[in-house]
């Protein structure tokens, strides 16, 4: 499935709508709980959890705050 973000709504509200559940606790970009594995395409790191090093890999990211460079980013749910 392929769901558009609205700039005024995260990731995980979104997806939790369409019923897939990325737990999550703070929301606030800082507890690691909502990791996600990226398979394709380029997150907007947006989280203070993530090393420099582990963000330039580009194979996770925390969806509660981060965003997308590319135009599509492949999830590993
Ligand atoms: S829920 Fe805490 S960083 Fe996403």
């Amino acid at each position: 499935m392929i769901y558009s973000i609205p700039a005024d709504r995260s990731i995980t509200q979104v997806l939790d709508e369409a019923g897939i559940c990325i737990p999550v606790t703070c929301e606030q970009e800082i507890c690691g709980t909502c990791l996600t594995g990226v398979l394709e395409g380029e997150p907007d790191h947006r989280d203070s959890f993530l090393t420099t090093e582990e963000r330039v890999t580009n194979d996770q990211f925390t969806p509660c705050c981060s965003r997308a460079r590319s135009a599509c980013l492949v999830l590993d749910l």
